[in-house]
């Protein structure tokens, strides 16, 4: 689920809560959702593509670098890539730019940083030139639509933040003509949290949370749903694009032996105060039933013994296919 693009959140019980943190935290729980089936359906595509030179591949909202990483350690790409990554927020890429150099040389990788920020990866045959930019998506897109095309396009937990039919049109310009495009991680309709606090209580959360998202405006237009999932294969269709797989990448989290792995105790404290702070001032709930809930819930997680699961939906398609 993608969660809406603020870089902080205060915990009043908790400290302060911060977005870098809590997308590094996520890495371990998307490893864990990823459909690995939409994984191998996309990667025999792009092996198929027929490129003579690197393989061009654009994704947005990437938060920290994440996804490179996955797309590099998972053996996604065929050879040679330019991977240009685009996230609105500089601080998300200061993080990726400090991190995907150490973690690709603890992967083997040799590293050549260049001056104009880009960062040259070597291993073994391959060689994959990363840049990563600071830029809104849609300035980005104004400014490249007929200038560069690329064979991939990907998005992972961040669709369901955008108006996803004008978004989808929108990338689709900087594609390739037979372009693949990959969607991950977009929330579809469930939010589970449990045990249960108060089970009246627990629904009418779920159920207003849910609603914050429907009524969700950016710049005065309606952007995302909490149906997103589901909602693209219409909006993929509707481009002319075959989708060539789709499946389940539900975020499940629990303990083990009352612990939680990597930092994902974090990354569920961040969830709970997401929740929190998108109903603070909901006239449909007692702001001391809220309150007592989140307390609740972080108790929870303290203890180890909260389990959440969220469900989203992972796509693959090719343009101008059907
Ligand atoms: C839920 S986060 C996901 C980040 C990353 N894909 C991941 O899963 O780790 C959504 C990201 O989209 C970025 N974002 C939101 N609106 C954007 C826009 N209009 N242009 C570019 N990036 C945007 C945010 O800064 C945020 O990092």
């Amino acid at each position: 689920m993608a969660l809406p693009e603020v870089t902080t959140v205060v915990m009043p019980e908790h400290g302060k809560y911060d977005f870098v943190r809590y997308l590094t935290a996520k890495k371990s729980v998307d490893d864990r959702a990823l459909n690995r089936r939409v994984w191998q359906t996309l990667r025999e595509a792009l092996f198929a593509v027929p490129t003579d030179s690197a393989l061009r591949v654009l994704e947005v909202g990437g938060g920290i670098g994440t996804m490179i990483e996955r797309m590099l350690d998972w053996g996604l790409l065929p050879g040679d890539a330019e991977i240009t990554m685009i996230d609105a927020h500089p601080e998300n890429i200061i993080e990726a730019s400090r991190r995907l150099p150490t973690w690709a040389i603890m992967n083997g990788f040799s590293v050549h940083e260049e001056a104009g920020g880009s960062i040259r990866l070597f291993r073994g045959r391959q060689e994959v030139r990363v840049v990563l930019e600071a830029c809104d998506l849609f300035d980005f897109i104004a400014r490249e639509r007929g200038r560069t095309a690329w064979h991939l396009i990907l998005a992972h937990a961040f669709m369901d933040l955008m108006n996803i039919s004008e978004t989808l049109s929108l990338l689709a310009s900087l594609a390739v003509r037979y372009g693949l495009l990959y969607f991950s991680i977009n929330f579809d309709g469930v939010t589970a949290l449990e045990p249960a606090t108060r089970q009246d209580l627990d629904g009418q959360i779920e159920l207003l949370y849910h609603r914050t998202m429907d009524e969700r405006l950016t710049a005065g237009r309606p952007s995302g749903d909490s149906h997103s999932g589901r909602r693209l294969f219409e909006h993929v269709r509707a481009l002319g694009a075959r989708i060539l797989d789709a499946g389940g990448s539900d975020w499940v989290v629990f303990s083990r032996g009352g612990a939680y792995p990597h930092d994902e105790a974090y990354f569920l404290h961040f969830i709970v105060q997401t929740i929190h702070s998108a109903l603070k001032g909901s006239p449909q709930l007692s702001m001391a039933d809220l309150d007592e809930w989140a307390a609740r819930r972080h108790e929870q997680i303290d203890r180890g013994e909260l389990v959440y699961i969220a469900h989203q939906l992972d796509l693959a398609a090719q343009l101008n296919t059907r």
